[in-house]
């Protein structure tokens, strides 16, 4: 076992930060949490973590020194932490551009400071997403080719990676890990909050929405929570080999053919259809369709006309734990998760009837589950 570090965790209370924290505890690490609106160090099964294994401190990484005492403050920049593993940030889509800036991009530079003042290392968690709207391979090199970002979360993790590594030109050693769009287990499929994409799984699969702006050749990139922990556990213990450099934690492509004929699968599910943004028209749509498009849909439009992958050489080097190899067999299971949890099974029918609910996911919802049972989790035809 590595020697004990002191590390502190940003964000530790969210979906992946919680994962993380957990490792780093288990493995004998002192590890100090930093917590904001939710005290709650919940992992993605729901198992409460260990009190005694982590220190608590609450803070904002909007505010200079984090939000913290100034004596805590600068206890931890004078030689009281031998990593950072910086987890805090916005995730949720549609909220206005200034509160992804002052968490996301100065909360990073916050935490930058604090990794300068103490000549602590830091490991910064971004998001393949950076490369934006480009197409093709997107090497773990590569930062600023010119693309474009395709809303106000991506083009903040952009200027948060692009301060690390002018941070890096000045003598921060850092590293950075970039997971693509972070759903739940490998194996299980549990997932402690229903967000983003899961989101669109259930406004599609429940019938709401039956067309959506997309092409086929699409991909999606989803990879498992505790992949992603365990990669950026393995990135902080092993840091001295992983400086300088960024691992992209993704998944195996998914197009959205391959989405849509699992999706077939499951008698209870509506399969959505695919339409070509040059002959989508929303003003076309039912008005109720119309509306979940307009507040929802919309957020999430980009990722199905995007035919990146993702090439995580770096991560395949570094480490022996892999993602995934077959995207399906993992959608399969996520929503198997999904429907076991009734967070999706609804069959179109009770949909149809039903008013517009008071629950309905909005921009950046968590959503809870429906209330409903399970429809059914066998599938039709293909197995595994
Ligand atoms: N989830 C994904 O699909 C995904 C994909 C790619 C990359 N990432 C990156 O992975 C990292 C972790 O994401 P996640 O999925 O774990 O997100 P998450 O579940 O939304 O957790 C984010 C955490 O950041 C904290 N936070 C927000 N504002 C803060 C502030 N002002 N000061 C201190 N802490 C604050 C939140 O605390 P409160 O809730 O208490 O405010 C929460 O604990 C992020 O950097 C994210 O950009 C996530």
């Amino acid at each position: 076992m590595t020697d004990s570090l002191r590390i502190l965790v940003t964000g530790a209370a969210g979906l992946v930060g919680a994962e993380v924290t957990a490792r780093l505890a288990a493995a004998g690490h002192r590890v100090t949490a930093l917590v904001h609106r939710n005290p709650a160090l919940v992992r993605n099964d729901g198992t409460p973590l260990e009190t005694g294994a982590v220190t608590c401190l609450s803070g904002d990484v909007t505010k200079p020194r984090l939000g913290l005492p100034e004596a805590t403050y600068r206890e931890l920049a004078a030689g009281g932490l031998d990593r950072i593993v910086h987890c805090a940030a916005i995730t949720d889509f549609g909220l206005p551009d200034e509160i992804y800036q002052a968490v996301n991009v100065d909360g990073t530079a916050h935490v930058i400071e604090l990794a300068r003042a103490g000549g602590i290392p830091l490991v910064h968690v971004g998001t393949a997403y950076v490369c934006g709207e480009r197409d093709g391979s997107i090497a773990e090199t590569e930062l600023d080719e010119g693309q474009r970002l395709a809303n106000a979360y991506e083009d903040s993790k952009f200027r948060a990676e692009t301060l690390v590594h002018k941070a890096q030109g000045d003598g921060v050693r850092a590293a950075i890990v970039r997971p693509s769009i972070v759903v739940g287990d490998e194996r299980t499929g549990v997932v402690r909050d229903y967000k983003n994409i899961y989101v669109v799984l259930r406004l599609t699969t429940e019938g709401r929405v039956r067309s959506l702006p997309g092409q086929y050749e699409a991909r999606l990139d989803l990879v498992p929570v505790d992949y992603v922990a365990d990669v950026i556990t393995e990135v902080t213990h092993r840091f001295e080999e992983a400086a300088g450099r960024t691992f992209h934690a993704v998944g195996a492509p998914l197009t959205l053919r391959d989405f849509s004929d699992v999706l077939a699968e499951y008698p209870p599910f509506q399969v959505p259809r695919f339409v070509p943004a040059t002959s989508f028209d929303v003003a076309r749509l039912p008005r109720r369709e119309r509306s979940y498009h307009e507040r929802v849909i919309t957020l999430y439009e980009s990722y199905f006309r995007r035919r990146m992958s993702f090439d995580d050489a770096h991560t395949a080097g570094f480490t022996t734990r892999r993602a995934p190899g077959n995207a399906q067999d993992f959608l399969r299971v996520l929503i198997d998760h999904c429907l076991e949890s009734g967070y999706l099974g609804r069959s179109p029918a009770d949909v149809t009837e039903a008013p517009d609910r008071p629950d309905a996911p909005g921009p950046g919802a968590t959503s809870a589950g429906n209330g409903a049972g399970p429809a059914g989790s066998v599938r039709n035809g293909a197995g595994r």
